[in-house]
């Protein structure tokens, strides 16, 4: 049963949420009056528990408008009309329009879908913590993505990266990822990173990228105006198409211990994940961290996250600029890595102003 409680929790939400969708002048437009909207918060009650609801929920909308439904809200999506699209100020009514005639669609998606956003640019964080594994343990390491979505990030060695006016990665891969670097200093060398001998993803819904709803689904969680990720997204995705990684569905909590058991004793193993315990009931993020803890039982662990510095691991306080952080086999505090966009478009020392 749905409780005042939740129903002011999720305005409080809406109310804050303009300051995370940095790129999309709709969503910033459209927070507010979703906050407003007793009867759109009611259903986002119905959510899976821990899903980040304005994700889940402009997802939905944008989910419905690329496939096909024809409303006058779509006028407002850059990623539906171009440039051409009607000013953000003016969408409000038109949205609250679009829930009332939509409610059930909205709400059979907001029931059973996850937040399962692959942002393609992450994969620019991990190769930076590869490198800094790599100062540490130079052979071969096993690769592992906790909520690894369609798996893009596996195949963070055959990108090219395009950071400033530096260049790594092979010259011809089928993906490059452009980024800022804000340093003053250039880049370390991030060709000088360990091999990896095998590579899993982890996810409780692995993301089957020959099923057009579930390509469309990622799509639709690709904020409006930002074409340029929704272009890599597809290029990346057409990569795993082609290769499809080992994706082993299921909840980390229960999924990681098997994993950890099943690679080879004594070998290294990079254990990342990108904006998925966010999506972890909080009652369930112990579980999930010991989970991943449970992985160096069977070799050296380096455990490498992007998470909002929300987020701290272990108890241990994270340095709140940092939101590219590890822990090591060899030291058990968390060292701060980076600070970076959280879609990547920058990242930086940490002593950098954005
Ligand atoms: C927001 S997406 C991020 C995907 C990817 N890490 C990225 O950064 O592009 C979060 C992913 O974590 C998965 N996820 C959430 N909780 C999980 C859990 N307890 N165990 C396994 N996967 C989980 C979701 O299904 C979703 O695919």
């Amino acid at each position: 049963m749905t409780t005042a409680g939740e129903i002011d929790e999720l305005e409080r939400h809406f109310v804050a949420a303009p300051g995370t969708f940095t790129t999309s002048p709709l969503y910033r437009a459209l927070c507010p009056v979703v906050a407003q909207d007793r009867s759109t918060l009611e259903l986002l009650t119905g959510r899976r528990p821990g899903q980040q609801a304005s994700y889940l929920f402009f997802g939905a909308v944008h989910y419905l408008l690329l496939g096909g439904v024809r409303h006058p809200l779509r006028e407002f999506y850059p990623s539906l009309v171009g440039a051409s699209a009607a000013d953000p100020a003016e969408a409000g009514p038109v949205l609250r329009d679009f829930c009332r005639r939509y409610r059930a669609e909205l709400g059979q998606l907001v029931r059973t879908r996850l937040v399962q956003t692959n942002v393609v640019r992450r994969a620019v964080a991990l190769r930076y913590a590869l490198w800094v594994v790599g100062q540490r343990c130079p052979g071969p390491v096993h690769l592992v993505e906790v909520g690894s979505s369609a798996g893009v990030h596996l195949y963070v060695d055959r990108y090219r990266y395009l950071l400033g006016d530096q260049v790594f990665g092979p010259a011809d891969a089928r993906v490059t990822l452009d980024s800022r670097w804000l340093g003053r200093a250039p880049l370390p060398d991030l060709d000088d990173v360990p091999e990896i001998a095998s590579r899993t993803g982890v996810d409780l819904n692995p993301v089957d990228v020959t099923d057009e709803r579930e390509r469309r689904w990622l799509r639709a969680l690709v904020w409006p105006e930002n074409q340029d990720a929704a272009t890599l997204l597809d290029t990346a995705l057409d990569g795993v198409l082609a290769e499809p990684p080992d994706v082993v569905a299921g909840d980390a909590v229960e999924v990681c211990p098997e994993l950890g058991r099943r690679l080879p004793a004594g070998e290294p193993r990079v254990v990342f994940h990108a904006a998925t315990r966010m999506h972890v009931p909080a009652a369930r993020r112990a579980a999930f961290d010991r989970a991943i803890d449970s992985i160096g039982a069977g070799g050296p662990l380096y455990h490498v996250w992007q998470e909002p510095p929300s987020a701290p691991h272990r108890g241990h306080g994270a340095d709140p600029r940092a939101e590219l952080a590890m822990h090591g086999p060899d030291v058990d505090q968390v060292v701060p890595l980076l600070r970076v966009d959280g879609h990547l478009r920058w990242l930086g020392p940490l002593d950098i102003t954005p």
